[in-house]
């Protein structure tokens, strides 16, 4: 399972980086204009922070193939390291997902709601498709479900491309694609946070430092030995 960060936001992206098992950080247009910043700043700063060998997914803005070829190009060429370029899918983004494997810029294909969607941007080249469980789940549809038989597809036909399951709201959305196999997930800091909680560990972390105190006080095991 790769964890991948949904955020543009420096502080959140910084303290993830620093406690937890980071594999990368996505971005796409809106969570890049909610910081309300000097774009190529903000991406060069998230790949400061996370460095080279962590992935960095952002998105296209350009519509047509040749746009999006030349937009991928430039990104990889100023963010360097584990760069993937995020293309949403249609036609023009299947024509530029073609191209840019060729040429060896990865392609995260991104607003991915069916398995059909997945399949074709698999065969067109794309390295991971991001399939949008929560927003699937607010129409009342199944996100995890389509996740799941995206992977089955990948699995029936060997097809060289990972699942990221995008667009979550909470941990159980997250839990349930990990155990249908999805390769990777982009949540936000809030979930990502969240996945460690549970109260009864704080009860039993509270257990131990209560029942050591009462023993030996405030020293610690550097004091004992
Ligand atoms: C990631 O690829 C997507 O852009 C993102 O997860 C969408 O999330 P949202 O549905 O919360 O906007």
């Amino acid at each position: 399972m790769l964890y991948i960060l949904d955020t543009a936001d420096l502080n959140a992206i910084r303290h993830v980086n620093e406690f937890y098992p980071l594999d990368g950080v996505t971005t796409n247009p809106s969570i890049i204009a909610k910081e309300k910043t000097d774009f190529l700043k903000l991406v060069k700063e998230i790949r400061n922070i996370i460095g080279e060998d962590k992935m960095l997914h952002v998105q296209t803005t350009a519509k047509k193939a040749e746009d999006i070829v030349s937009e991928a190009k430039m990104l990889k060429e100023i963010l360097g390291g584990e760069f993937y370029i995020k293309v949403p899918i249609d036609e023009e983004g299947l024509k530029a997902t073609k191209i840019l494997s060729e040429i060896g810029i990865p392609v995260t294909m991104t607003a991915i709601f069916t398995p059909a969607q997945a399949l074709m941007a698999a065969k067109a080249g794309a390295a991971f498709v991001a399939p949008y469980v929560n927003r699937l789940d607010n129409i009342t549809g199944d996100g995890v479900r389509v996740v799941e038989e995206i992977v089955c597809l990948f699995d029936t036909y060997g097809l060289d491309c990972k699942v990221l399951a995008a667009s979550f709201k909470n941990s159980e959305q997250v839990h349930k694609s990990a155990l249908c196999g999805c390769h990777s997930v982009t949540v936000s800091p809030e979930i990502m946070t969240g996945l460690i909680k549970h109260p009864l560990t704080d009860v039993a972390v509270a257990g131990f430092e209560k029942d050591w105190q009462g023993v030996y006080g405030d020293k610690k095991i550097p004091d004992l030995i």
